[in-house]
């Protein structure tokens, strides 16, 4: 049976951003932005902050929101290595690319996310553009709702979501509702408090879904959960938004991760699709340079992106060095846990693994976490949300004992 309905995916590669002025420019013309207040600090980059100046040997970041190797060390995908010389070696143009993107990776991005036998893809209801990474993609979007949807401008966004959907939406002109998502009590998804708000959404609104591995919390529905939700989506006619920024990093397994996305396009329904490739190819500081918003997609990180997804060697490799990622993060999570038994925690720390992604929200309370930066030099942010890819083998069991002498 043919399926009536359309699909949207938005890739990003990266961009960078200008505010505005060099600085001998900046002390001339300082009065028409002296009303500019500064923004807020950011929790995570302040943190790492303090870190630095820790002097103790034994002292722990797990406020960093990038995946670090088992030493701690930053870490580059010898497949993205590979990419990157062998686009170096052809020697290309640098001329503008179509305004929708370079052709090959959209496809490619729409072949990783909705899979190669999707009826959608064979049949081309589908539309892709590439944008500066995840975020651009969000932005762009965003921007195009508020401007042509004829129905809603409510999002509704979980509770809690990724800090920037918020700005993002906001400034896109969208207006901005939430539904209920995180469980504190459970450190879970709140399956029943989420259900009964998505039944309340007026009809035709904007739902925004992480795809999967829920920033910040590391929660996400099961399969039977997602099927719940996508038939309450159809039955009420909401417009899904899907952010994927963790295909294959969350599980392992691309497929997995993308499963929901897949079966809610199977059910008919129509969705939006925002990938990024800055944590699944570690590439989030490549450099690359567009102004926000409009502008012309740049070729060198969707050329490294499409390199890996159509080259089937560089793709096998590039997916083992994900799982290989997702696998070491998934291993700190059972080896903390495992610790905090053998401390004698009497504590149930399930949803340690049963969250996924880098991200954990621990359950800490604030006194807790500040005892563990004050005695142990652990740095996280206040709400107890630390990245497991800050934890390696050497430490885990020194995190595990510091979070039994302040939780016992
Ligand atoms: C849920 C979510 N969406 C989007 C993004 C943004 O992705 P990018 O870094 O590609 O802009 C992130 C990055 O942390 C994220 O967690």
């Amino acid at each position: 049976m043919a399926l009536k309905h359309s699909c949207c995916i938005l890739s990003g590669a990266a961009g960078a951003f200008h505010p505005g002025l060099a600085p001998a420019a900046f002390a001339r013309a300082s009065s028409w932005l002296a009303h500019v207040e500064m923004g807020p600090p950011d929790p995570i980059l302040g943190v790492t902050e303090v870190y630095k100046r820790d002097t103790n040997s034994k002292k722990m970041n797990l406020g960093v929101g990038a995946y670090r190797d088992d030493n701690g060390k930053p870490y580059v995908l010898p497949s993205v290595r590979k990419a990157e010389a062998q686009i170096a070696a052809k020697n290309l143009d640098k001329e503008y690319l179509p305004i929708g993107g370079l052709a090959e990776f959209c496809k490619a991005s729409a072949e990783l996310a909705l899979g190669e036998n999707s009826e959608v893809l064979k049949s081309g209801r589908f539309v892709t553009g590439q944008t500066i990474s995840g975020t651009g993609a969000l932005r762009v979007r965003a921007h195009f709702m508020e401007r042509f949807f004829k129905f809603s401008r409510d999002v509704f966004l979980p509770k809690p979501s990724w800090g920037n959907h918020t700005p993002i939406f906001r400034d896109a002109g969208m207006k901005l509702q939430v539904y209920r998502y995180y469980d504190p009590k459970t450190c879970g998804f709140d399956f029943t408090g989420a259900m009964e708000d998505i039944l309340k959404m007026p009809e035709q609104s904007v739902l925004l879904l992480h795809a999967c591995a829920h920033n910040p919390t590391g929660v996400d529905p099961r399969p039977e959960q997602w099927k719940e939700i996508a038939s309450v989506v159809k039955k009420k006619n909401l417009f899904v938004f899907f952010d994927m920024a963790y295909q294959g990093f969350a599980s392992g397994d691309g497929n997995k991760d993308a499963w929901a996305v897949r079966h809610f396009i199977e059910q008919g329904i129509n969705v939006c699709l925002c990938q990024s490739y800055a944590k699944n190819m570690g590439a989030g500081g490549t450099e690359d340079c567009d102004s926000p918003l409009v502008f012309q997609p740049s070729s060198q990180r969707a050329g490294m992106a499409s390199t890996i997804l159509t080259s089937p060697d560089l793709r096998k490799q590039w997916l083992q060095e994900v799982k290989g990622m997702a696998d070491r993060i998934i291993s700190m999570r059972t080896q903390l846990v495992s610790n905090l038994k053998k401390e004698g925690s009497s504590h149930n720390w399930q949803h340690i693994t049963d969250q996924i992604r880098m991200f954990c929200f621990t359950g800490l309370k604030p006194e807790q976490v500040e005892r563990l930066t004050k005695e142990f030099s652990i740095y996280m942010t206040k709400d107890g949300h630390i990245s497991v890819a800050g934890v390696t083998s050497n430490k885990v069991a020194y995190l595990a004992h510091a979070i039994h002498q302040v939780t016992k």
